[in-house]
């Protein structure tokens, strides 16, 4: 079985790690990650949540372990992590996988399903001279695991990213100049508003000596660079802290900018995929960066991915049933989610008036990890009972009503994800 994963973000290694390890006595499993790119990126931060350790403990445990030593514990029990150790982490055990070959800096063109034996598949591998390489190869299955602005979900012609209309800058620092040492003694970190939304700043300084990351978000597209994203902080010493990290940035992090999208899911639509084609990660269900929960659901993905292909392999079920399966299982839990964490979002980038506070059973249910039950609780958020009580009829698919007016729990939290690439 040859299956080809397009994206070697967190998504397509977790994945292609998981199934590697799955069918390890299966020799004649090939698993090729395609990326378009290659590994240099370090994006900024990544949130580990509860649910995301769970898969993690399922897909590779050692690195489970490894990046609880170098995240910072959050109060949610999350970890807070540099991205790219993430992604380093995963990359070194994908190498050492058996059956597992990556390419970098190649993209898929096209995907041909006929509808019969196989899947193919045109690359353009492109040179460090700029010569390209075409080559079409046949594949017996095609995993989307390349980002919000995934390639392989246009190929399929699923509705392309919606734009959240929040610019976001992001950077790393590794030694920080003298005047800005005190950046260190912030506990974890911390959220500063400006006029247009957030400014971000997480010191792991206690597991990586002086190491900083940052976030700068707008929802004002005017917005040209993160200095002016800063206007509106209102803390004198907090305007000073964020324009010395700026500044003490390289170039490139302060020029480069992406705008936040979400992929949404809803009914007409569905997931996604088609034939031997589905999709994983943020090409699936990208969400609102709030509680740091979209690594987590790719890493749950990864998981139940690897069970319904391994299932297909000892049955006769047909793959494209075992896609379609896998599917169906994500979609409610993932379009819950995704809901949840753009009401969140609005709320903590000061557009709602309100905040949303998660009820224990949704806490517990978003937490549970790949085998959570396939429906959420009832209640969502605290006041959802009041409003049940009082005979208010609480439907929570079609409620976007504010429900509860407490302040969002731990402001860290918040924007743990305004992460990767
Ligand atoms: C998978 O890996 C094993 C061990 O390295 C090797 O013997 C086998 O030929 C590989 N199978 C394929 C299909 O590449
Ligand atoms: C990939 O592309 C980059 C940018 O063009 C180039 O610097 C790098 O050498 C390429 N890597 C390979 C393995 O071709
Ligand atoms: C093009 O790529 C294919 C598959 O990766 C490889 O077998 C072939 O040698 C490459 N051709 C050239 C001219 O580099
Ligand atoms: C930062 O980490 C270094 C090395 O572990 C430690 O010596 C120093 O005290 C830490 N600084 C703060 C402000 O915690």
């Amino acid at each position: 079985m040859k299956i080809c994963i397009v994206g070697g973000g967190l998504a397509g290694l977790a994945f292609a790690v998981s199934l590697s390890k799955a069918v390890a006595e299966d020799r004649d499993v090939e698993i090729s990650v395609v990326e378009q790119r290659d590994f240099s990126s370090r994006g900024a931060t990544f949130g580990l949540a509860l649910n995301g350790q769970v898969a993690l403990q399922d897909i590779c445990p050692s690195l489970l372990e490894e990046l609880k030593n170098i995240g910072i514990l959050l109060p949610t029990g999350g970890y807070m992590l540099p991205w790219y150790c993430v992604r380093d982490g995963l990359l070194e055990h994908a190498r050492r996988c058996q059956n597992v070959t990556i390419f970098t800096n190649t993209s898929v063109v096209s995907a041909t399903d006929k509808g019969v034996d196989d899947i193919l598949v045109t690359l353009e591998e492109t040179s460090a001279d700029g010569t390209v390489n075409t080559t079409t190869v046949k594949m017996d299955l095609l995993i989307g695991a390349d980002g919000v602005h995934s390639s392989v979900r246009s190929l399929v012609g699923a509705p392309p990213a919606v734009s959240s209309h929040t610019k976001c800058w992001r950077g790393a620092l590794n030694d920080l100049p003298p005047h800005l040492s005190h950046v260190l003694d912030i506990p974890t970190g911390k959220m500063i508003k400006t006029e247009s939304g957030l400014f971000g700043i997480f010191n792991f300084n206690t597991s990586m000596a002086g190491f900083v990351s940052w976030v700068a978000t707008s929802k004002n597209l005017d917005v040209m660079t993160p200095f002016e994203a800063l206007e509106g902080i209102e803390d004198s010493n907090d305007l000073t802290l964020a324009q010395g990290l700026l500044e003490a940035s390289t170039q490139q992090e302060r020029e480069f900018f992406t705008t936040l999208s979400t992929i949404p899911l809803n009914m007409e639509t569905g997931w996604g995929g088609k034939g031997r084609i589905t999709l994983i990660g943020d090409a699936a269900h990208a969400l609102r960066p709030a509680s740091g929960l979209g690594g987590s659901l790719a890493f749950e993905d990864a998981v139940l991915l690897t069970r319904a292909i391994t299932k297909h392999m000892d049955s006769d079920e047909s793959i494209d049933a075992a896609l379609r399966e896998f599917e169906s299982l994500r979609f409610v839990r993932c379009q819950t989610i995704l809901e949840d964490q753009t009401r969140i979002a609005e709320s903590g980038y000061g557009t709602a008036a309100k905040s949303f506070k998660w009820t224990p059973e949704y806490e517990k249910w978003v937490f549970a990890g790949p085998d959570a039950d396939l429906k959420p609780p009832l209640n969502m958020y605290v006041g959802d009972e009041e409003n049940v009580a009082e005979g208010g009829a609480v439907k929570r698919e079609t409620n976007h009503r504010v429900l509860a007016a407490r302040p969002t729990s731990s402001s860290i939290s918040l924007s743990s994800s305004l992460s990767s690439s």
